[in-house]
């Protein structure tokens, strides 16, 4: 597969990007800051023993003006786009937000608006031959919850967004993949302690590549978050204002 990955400097992209580049894939990388997507290409052609990342493009997702050159570029680098992968996402604890309103509206702007905005670029790429969108979103959307109130929302919103794409376009051949981790042991989540069934990144990534390569629509990963996020769903209002998480 010729693959775009926006986010794949660290965590959960950074192992996506791995297992991809091992199994042969052609990657472009997308991502802020040029320096470290050059280590990161050179990192990954040498765990896959060759030339694997055919370029790196500076792509911020604070600046939408740069998601149409960016992907362009990866597109002419790559001759055709077979997937497009974001797992990039901006996070601050619900104390922070609460207490920087500027930086709650840069939170909310690029993990819905900006990432919505640049997969409907990805989308325009990807459809004339079909291929996969595939998007990292986060249980925190499942459910509005009180330690994760305005991330949450961020990802409520990406999830609709993904959920109706896939409806809307899944038959003129776009496959959208929206990925739902529990916790998982990234930077993202440095300092904070984790729950029962937190995941590892290399686990996660292996979900996601199965997820792409089937086509699944929705994936939670670890696997336990898709029953943990069952009984949640399902928990009455009254009980969700009475518990802590
Ligand atoms: N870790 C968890 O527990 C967890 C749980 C649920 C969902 N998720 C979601 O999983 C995805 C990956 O998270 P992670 O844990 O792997 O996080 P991470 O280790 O912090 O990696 C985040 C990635 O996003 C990139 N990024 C951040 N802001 C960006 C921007 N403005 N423009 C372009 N790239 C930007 C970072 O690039 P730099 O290298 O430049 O910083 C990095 O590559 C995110 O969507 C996150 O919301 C994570």
């Amino acid at each position: 597969m010729n693959v775009v990955l926006l986010g794949a400097t660290k965590g959960i992209g950074r192992a996506v990007a791995r297992l991809l580049a091992l199994r042969g894939d052609r990657l472009v990388l997308l991502g802020r800051d040029p320096e470290d997507l050059g280590r990161s290409a050179a990192d990954l052609d040498v765990r896959a023993g060759r030339s694997v990342v055919a370029a790196t493009v500076p792509c911020d997702l604070a600046d939408p003006a740069g998601f149409e050159p960016a992907l362009a570029a990866a597109a002419a680098a790559l001759g055709r786009i077979d997937a497009v992968i974001v797992t990039a996402a901006d996070f601050a604890t619900q104390e922070a937000l609460e207490a920087d309103l500027e930086r709650c509206r840069s939170l909310l702007t690029i993990n819905f608006a900006h990432t919505v905005v640049f997969c409907e670029h990805a989308r325009r790429f990807l459809l004339p031959h079909g291929g996969t969108l595939c998007v990292v979103s986060s249980v925190a959307g499942d459910r509005g919850r009180k330690p994760v109130v305005l991330y949450g929302a961020s990802k409520a919103g990406l999830s609709a967004y993904l959920e109706g794409l896939d409806h809307r376009y899944r038959s003129a051949g776009l496959k959208v993949v929206c990925i739902k981790p529990g916790f998982v042991k990234t930077s993202m989540t440095a300092g904070l302690r984790p729950p029962p069934f937190a995941g590892e990144p290399a686990q996660v990534a292996r979900d996601i590549v199965r997820a792409i390569d089937r086509g699944t629509p929705v994936v939670y990963t670890p696997w336990p978050w898709r029953f943990v996020m069952h009984v949640i769903r399902r928990l009455p209002r009254g009980v969700m204002r009475r518990v802590g998480f």
